[in-house]
């Protein structure tokens, strides 16, 4: 069982939001721990569920925003993401990083993805599963929707490397298939081919990307859908702290932490957000990734750091809780986290 004494750090940190999960997590940490007698042995599915509906929550089954894409937007969009024209040598589209297809899990499983160039970037690429759900776009949280992400990615020249957003727009009037789409996706006539409608076409694909796990069966009521060890995961992903940061339907996603809260980082060479805020507060502060498919997307961390979830389950511990997990509670929390898994991609990897 694991304590909660290294809470107590969170106290000296100045900021009102860590201050507001913190009180959250610690009502819920000991609630949490009555509820689930012996810490670390669910006591019944029923009384861990209603320990679970306390911090975490099913997936909505929509995300916000998706009530105005229309399907021909979404058409557009998703042939947008997967085309290797949006490149400057016609050598990747979105896909490429973030890999829908083949029960991939929106990621290349990369450690730094391979730009049109040959050059490679600074940090792994997240997933896109689910991440219109999310409070930001970006580890550093630098880009506030998926519309406004989507217009980085094509121009940056680690990336796509696109000289500019009217050569993107003008490569597109160029083709046979995409006035017709963009005019169906934005109204007729040439001028609906624009920089900002691809964006918003690709974001509108990219908020059909809700994935659907067993944790979500469970909390909805289905006893079975978690077997016992992953129950023993999710007591523990529970009492153990893990939800001060990794909470809500996403287990992550809405919120920017420090990395190395007790323990230091040993690479301290990305700021995280306080590059983009120029607030020494957010000294290698990240957003905290949603766990959502963690069991589909190694290597972790943004600099790539751990390359199987055992090492970055116990990593976290060390980093953020000031704790050193047990050989089998490590086990427990890594079966827990294989159940956040897509139900189809899930499948498609297992028999791969
Ligand atoms: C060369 C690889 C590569 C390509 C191509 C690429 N991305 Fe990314 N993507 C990344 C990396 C790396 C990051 C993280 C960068 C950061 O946080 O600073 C990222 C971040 C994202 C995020 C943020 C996810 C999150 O959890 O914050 C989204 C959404 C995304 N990309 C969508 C796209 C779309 C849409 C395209 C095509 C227009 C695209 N990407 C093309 C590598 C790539
Ligand atoms: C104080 C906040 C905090 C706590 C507590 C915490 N995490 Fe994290 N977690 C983070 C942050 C921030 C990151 C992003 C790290 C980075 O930028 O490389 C992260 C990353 C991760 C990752 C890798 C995600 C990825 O996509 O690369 C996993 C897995 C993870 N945490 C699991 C856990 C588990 C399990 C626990 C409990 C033992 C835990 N975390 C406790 C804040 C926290």
């Amino acid at each position: 069982m694991i304590d909660m004494s290294s809470f107590h750090l969170f106290f000296m940190r100045p900021t009102i939001n860590v201050m507001k999960h913190l009180s959250l997590a610690l009502i819920f940490s000991f609630s949490a721990a009555a509820l689930l007698s012996g810490g670390d042995a669910p006591s019944s599915p029923a009384e861990l569920r209603k320990a679970a509906l306390a911090v975490v929550a099913p997936l909505p089954a929509r995300m916000p925003g998706a009530e105005r894409d229309t399907p021909e937007q979404i058409v557009l969009g998703r042939k947008l993401f997967n085309d290797n024209r949006l490149s400057i040598n016609q050598s990747q589209s979105c896909n490429t990083c973030h890999r829908v297809d083949g029960g991939r899990g929106g990621v290349d499983n990369e450690a730094f993805s391979l730009g049109a160039h040959g050059k490679r970037g600074g940090r792994n690429a997240p997933t896109v599963l689910n991440a219109g759900l999310h409070i930001a776009q970006f580890w550093d949280g630098r880009a506030d929707s998926l519309e406004a992400q989507a217009k980085g990615p094509v121009l940056n020249p680690v990336e796509m490397a696109m000289p500019n957003a009217d050569e993107v727009v003008r490569r597109l009037k160029g083709t046979k298939d995409y006035p017709p789409l963009f005019a169906k996706a934005f109204g007729a006539g040439p001028e609906s081919i624009t920089y900002d409608n691809m964006a918003r076409a690709i974001a509108a694909f990219e908020r059909t990307l809700v994935s659907h796990d067993r944790l979500d069966d469970f909390l909805k009521g289905e006893d079975r859908a978690l077997s016992l060890e992953e129950q023993r995961g999710l007591g523990l992903f529970l009492t153990a702290g893990c939800t001060t940061c990794h909470n809500g339907p996403l287990l992550g996603g809405n919120s920017y932490q420090k990395l190395g809260l007790v323990n230091p980082y040993p690479n301290d060479k990305d700021l995280g957000r306080m590059a983009i805020t120029k607030d020494e507060g957010d000294k290698f502060k990240f957003k905290v990734p949603s766990l959502r498919n963690i069991g589909l997307t190694a290597p972790y961390f943004h600099d790539s750091a751990a390359a199987t979830l055992p090492q970055a389950v116990e990593e976290m511990a060390r980093l953020q809780l000031g704790k050193t997990l047990k050989p089998d509670e490590i086990k427990s929390l890594v079966a827990f986290l294989q159940t956040l898994s897509d139900k189809p991609r899930a499948k498609t990897t297992a028999s791969r």
